[in-house]
């Protein structure tokens, strides 16, 4: 989707869908025979939308003054998501002059631009040609408006293309979507940007360099594991900021095998390597500054002779051993090893943020709205969980210290992947994870498995999130 942004209703393209609101500046410029109905309906709290007497709009819906400043619960968005159901115009311009609050703007743009993403495009189905799509956001805002507009169409332009193409990645079914796949095409999408470089180590160079838990979980499968660095330089010097991505492509539960319900939206279980991965591209799309890697784990947690069996043992590349009780923690097993692996690639880390659909206990305690956020880094908690409020993609603290101790402990090895407990779930997977950061690095974990979905009449699609929080918290840090 293409942008402009404009400060004179002369601008404005005839046929567009107008969104705006009953108090704004434009109604001076325009003699539209519906106005004064539609701006007292609005000003009675309601959504005002009509496609008759807007001319030279080909629709106009005015929305409610209050959900223009409602940063908390997203109303903007709410009445936004079914308007563009099935769009009645390509360009569509939004009347920025009341979007005074930046989280609400930000998420109106990102939301916009996100329309771009749609099932249709994976080929997998007739596509419906009647269907309009939007081609065109314009933001009209008053002139001293205009340039605070300009940089947030530009940042959250690029925050959008990250997530576009994560979320697609994400889409495509897992039989299509192996490991090697999603290699492939994070080498295609970075090849875009001169800035940034991939590594891959395949399945040989996993046990040569000893990702022992990386190799046990892929292993079942035909598809074997990879772990992908993604390296950007848009700085000569500088410690390197560092992310980590689950990446299983599928999550069978493994030998510990998932019931088919809860097995069905697996294939989404490797959002923290697509996540990692479209933060890679929008860092480089916005050319910031930064050195920064990014490395998705990737393998898929299948059943089969060479599976992994629980009560096996696995020896992480920084050498500490792991008893496998339970299969289905496989997220835990490949990220411990990512993390080791990130700190030994550059030992002068700035810090080392990891993304997961770690747990289905997250969403138990905190819902689909907050990623679940476990750190013993006091600085990189409240930059993280401030540019959570900035950026609307928010994030809430669970404790992480070593009275989780008894949770990870194993009789057989350094450490067990899962608690008997059944205890403290979420909190217990970080713990287990801190091991594999070395102390002097901060390390915070992101427990996505709430929020990197998109809950839609009951289907589930990727969110892209936590993009735009990770992207806040880099431009807040520049
Ligand atoms: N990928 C799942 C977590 C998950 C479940 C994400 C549901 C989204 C929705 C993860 O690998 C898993 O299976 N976790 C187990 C952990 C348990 C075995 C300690 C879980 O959540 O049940
Ligand atoms: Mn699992
Ligand atoms: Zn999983």
């Amino acid at each position: 989707m293409e942008y402009r942004l404009i400060t004179r209703p002369a601008e404005v393209l005839p046929g567009a869908h107008l969104i705006s609101h009953a108090g704004s500046p434009l109604w001076a410029a325009f003699d539209i025979p519906a106005l004064a109905d539609m701006i007292a309906h609005a000003n009675a709290g309601h959504v005002a939308d009509s496609r008759f007497a807007c001319a030279p709009f080909a629709r106009i819906t005015l929305i409610p003054g209050s959900a223009w400043q409602d940063a908390l619960t997203d109303s903007l968005l709410t009445h936004l998501r079914p308007l563009f159901k099935s769009p009645a115009s390509e360009e569509v311009v939004l009347d920025c002059t009341s979007l005074t609050e930046n989280r609400v703007r930000d998420s109106a743009l990102r939301w916009f631009f996100n329309l771009d993403h749609s099932l249709d495009d994976l080929g997998l189905r007739k596509r419906d040609e009647q269907q309009l799509r939007v081609k065109t956001l314009c933001g009209f805002s008053l002139p001293e408006q205009q340039s605070a507009l300009s940089e947030a169409f530009r940042q959250q332009h690029a925050v959008a293309k990250g997530m576009l193409a994560a979320r697609r990645l994400a889409d495509i079914p897992s039989e299509t979507c192996t490991p090697q796949f999603v290699t492939e095409e994070a080498q295609r999408l970075c090849a875009q940007y001169p800035a940034l470089k991939c590594e891959v180590l395949d399945e040989k160079a996993i046990v040569e360099q000893g990702l022992g838990l990386l190799h046990a979980v892929g292993k079942g499968a035909s598809r074997p594991p990879r772990l992908l660095a993604i390296h950007y330089n848009g700085a000569e010097t500088g410690p390197v900021r560092s992310y980590v991505g689950k990446g299983i492509t599928f999550d069978t539960g493994g030998l510990w095998l998932k019931e088919g319900a809860g097995m069905y939206t697996m294939k989404y279980d490797m959002c923290g390597a697509a996540n990692v991965l479209g933060l890679m591209l929008s860092i480089a799309e916005l050319k910031l500054p930064v050195r920064v890697m990014g490395v998705l784990a990737l393998a898929e947690n299948a059943i089969g002779p060479d599976a992994m069996q629980p009560g096996s043992v696995a020896r992480a590349c920084n050498g500490l051993t792991v008893e496998i009780n339970n299969t289905d923690a496989e997220g835990r097993l490949v990220l411990a090893d990512a993390i080791a692996w990130a700190s030994q690639r550059h030992p002068q880390t700035q810090y080392i943020i990891d993304m997961a659909t770690l747990t289905g206990a997250v969403v138990k305690a905190l819902g689909y709205e907050l990623s679940g956020l476990m750190t013993q880094d006091e600085p990189l908690r409240s930059a993280l969980t401030q540019a959570g409020d900035k950026s609307g993609d928010e994030v809430w603290s669970l404790p992480l210290d070593k009275r989780l101790k008894k949770q990870t402990e194993s009789a057989i090895a350094d450490l067990c992947n899962t608690p008997t407990n059944n205890a403290a779930i979420s909190a217990s997977a970080a713990w287990l994870l801190h091991h594999f950061c070395p102390s002097d690095i901060p390390w915070a974990h992101l427990d996505i498995s709430g929020t990197a979905l998109w809950r839609e009449g009951g289907r589930s699609v990727a969110s892209g999130r936590p993009i735009p929080l990770l992207m806040q918290h880099l431009l807040d840090d520049l």
